[in-house]
């Protein structure tokens, strides 16, 4: 008999294939190990709430869902545990779609403010649930607009010119050079640790002439009438200091100003809003803002303080969660009127394209700044 033939096979005179051979003894022998993480999460008795997508039919046997519960939110770790200090459960993507319309309504109703008017090809990063992405595509059905997360949060049912991607925009980029004409980061201070890598990508994969726009919120807390709430105060003070032990320090002017410089985007142009904390402001839109933040307030101080506080500062959960509790209620409290930044910032690649810097290349002086210019046109020499 052909040695490539198996017994079983030989009943109905097909061959079998070696690797199916396997897969089936394996299946048929050796018993299937419990994964005993599942049962981690108490309250959850059936898989629909333990962060199993059944809806998606891909999503089963995908390792890319993968979760950890902690403080009562499901935080999602195939890119490993650290990458991202934020929940992406159901909670927090509500939470980003109402954050979506704060921000839409801070812009009054702009989607970006980069000079973009036919866009071809579009890419958010960190696209969260993708609603961005999905006003995007709509806005410009001609675009073929493209999202991506590290997690796998993003609607199935989306314009036909939309994509989403699951991958890690802080590894190499996978498009070709000058691929887009417009990239959006969104709100992503707190989860990137490398943006010059980053950056020096999204420069590649930019075309000559088009745009690039980081929008962030500024994480610094101002009252005109000195009246922030002191709970809030401390939370907000709490999570910088967080974010820069774990080198993602808080968006700032300059910060984003120099991201964009760094990499060799130029015609840099900054703007900066108030995002209100509570319903506060006289005026009718403010107000809306303000309301809208306020309804968030309780799962966003949560899904921005608990992992940092207690993974990066060393708090208690329970002192943790009591500060979250406490800014939340700040935020209620009617004399407190505090409001922070929110900063939008772009620039353009030039078309005549550049090298991007590398930093030795930035630390290493050129043979001009050497010799000093003067030495190089033989103007100053005797
Ligand atoms: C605060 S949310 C903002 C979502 C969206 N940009 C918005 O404004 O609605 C941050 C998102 O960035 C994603 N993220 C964090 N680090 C990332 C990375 N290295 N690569 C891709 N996405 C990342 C998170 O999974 C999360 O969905």
């Amino acid at each position: 008999m052909d040695a490539t033939k198996y017994d079983s096979a030989s009943d109905s005179g097909l061959e079998v294939d070696p690797r199916v051979a396997r897969v089936s003894e394996s299946y048929q022998f050796h018993q299937i190990e419990i994964d005993f993480f599942q049962l981690e999460d108490p309250d959850a008795n059936t898989y629909f709430d333990t962060g199993f997508r059944t809806t998606y039919s891909a999503s089963l046997t995908s390792s890319i869902e993968q979760y950890i519960y902690e403080n009562g939110r499901r935080y999602h770790t195939y890119y490993g545990e650290e990458k991202n200090p934020m929940p992406t459960d159901e909670q927090e993507q509500e939470r980003l779609d109402i954050h979506h319309e704060i921000l839409s309504e801070i812009l009054e109703g702009e989607l970006y403010l980069a000079p973009v008017s036919n866009p071809r090809k579009v890419l958010d990063v960190g696209t969260g649930t993708g609603i961005w992405a999905i006003d995007m595509a709509d806005l410009h059905p001609e675009a073929e607009v493209t999202g991506t997360d590290l997690s796998p949060i993003q609607p199935t049912w989306v314009p036909p010119n939309l994509r989403f991607e699951v991958d890690d925009a802080e590894k190499e980029w996978p498009w070709d050079e000058d691929y887009f004409d417009f990239v959006h980061f969104r709100n992503l201070a707190q989860s990137i640790s490398d943006w010059d890598y980053m950056m020096s990508q999204c420069y590649r994969c930019t075309e000559p002439g088009g745009y690039v726009e980081l929008a962030e919120l500024g994480f610094e807390l101002f009252s005109d009438d000195d009246t922030n709430g002191p709970a809030f105060e401390k939370f907000i003070k709490l999570l910088a200091e967080a974010c820069e032990k774990i080198g993602r320090p808080i968006a700032t002017e300059e910060i984003l100003r120099e991201r964009l410089a760094k990499v060799g985007f130029q015609d840099i142009q900054i703007k900066s809003f108030k995002q209100p904390f509570g319903p506060w402001p006289k005026d009718q839109r403010m107000k809306r803002i303000g309301a809208m933040v306020m309804m968030t307030a309780e799962g966003g101080t949560q899904a921005y303080g608990m992992a940092l506080m207690t993974r990066t500062l060393g708090m208690s959960a329970e002192e943790a969660s009591t500060l979250c509790r406490e800014a939340a209620a700040d935020v209620a409290n009617k004399n407190y009127h505090s409001y922070t930044p929110y900063y939008v910032a772009w620039g353009r690649k030039p078309v005549a394209t550049q090298q991007v810097k590398t930093s030795e290349e930035d630390n290493a002086m050129s043979e001009e700044e050497l010799l000093g210019e003067d030495d190089l046109t033989g103007e100053g020499n005797e």
